[in-house]
């Protein structure tokens, strides 16, 4: 089985559709564990109720991100993920931690990178004047947002929207995202190699796209 371990935050609404999927059986992925930097993450909650594995590190009890990383990275390890998924999980993580899981940790973004990395992506669309938003998976490296990116998903900017109806919309395709692009990797189809994102033993040149019945298409 494909062994998946979530990093999370906050919410843990990917967490939840991931978990959804696998229960449904559209997605052959084992979902380990879900660890937090936050003891009161609702994440940890949702994982706990699921029966998942759910464990958290406070970053005060260590001296430095470099340690708070080593040890977080070390219990991740415990459950031998062979990938580890970043949804919602709000911390830049240490390099050479981080190299250590190159090609086997990925993150959801709610935006259409490289627009926009950090936070505030909504607000920052609607300011800009933008009529398509979206949400990229990436694979992560030291640079915040900053990595590979696997997926997008558009979304056509509605008149009258705001950042919160924007982001509820996204975020509903920002599951079906990220099921797709684990199942994928999961199937060993998607694979971070030397010059970037390579499907099915292409590199891609511009990343693939959510169709709209929930499939990833090179075109
Ligand atoms: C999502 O919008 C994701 O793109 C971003 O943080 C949010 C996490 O949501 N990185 P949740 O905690 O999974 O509900």
């Amino acid at each position: 089985m494909f062994d998946v371990v979530v990093l999370a935050s906050g919410r843990g609404s990917n967490f939840a559709a991931l978990r959804t999927a696998q229960m449904r059986g559209d997605l052959p992925i084992c979902l380990r564990a879900v660890l937090s930097d936050k003891a009161k993450a609702p994440a940890l909650d949702l994982a706990r109720n699921a029966g998942v594995a759910a464990l958290s590190l406070s970053p005060r009890d260590y001296a430095d991100r470099a340690s708070f990383d080593r040890a977080l990275f070390a219990r991740a390890a415990e459950f031998s993920p062979d990938l580890i998924v970043f949804a919602g999980y709000m911390r830049v993580i240490d390099a050479a931690v981080i190299e250590q899981w190159r090609g086997k940790a990925i993150n959801i973004h709610p935006s259409l990178l490289p627009k926009y990395p950090g936070l505030h992506t909504h607000a920052r669309a609607l300011k800009a004047g933008d009529r398509v938003h979206g949400a990229s998976v990436h694979f992560v490296t030291a640079e915040l947002d900053g990595g590979p990116v696997i997926a997008q998903v558009e979304l056509p900017i509605q008149t009258g929207d705001t950042a919160d109806t924007l982001a509820a919309r996204l975020l509903i395709r920002e599951h079906q995202l990220l099921i797709a692009a684990i199942d994928l990797i999961a199937q060993g189809r998607i694979a971070l190699g030397i010059d970037g994102v390579a499907f099915d033993g292409c590199m891609c040149r511009v990343p693939l796209k959510l169709t709209d019945n929930g499939t990833l298409s090179a075109s």
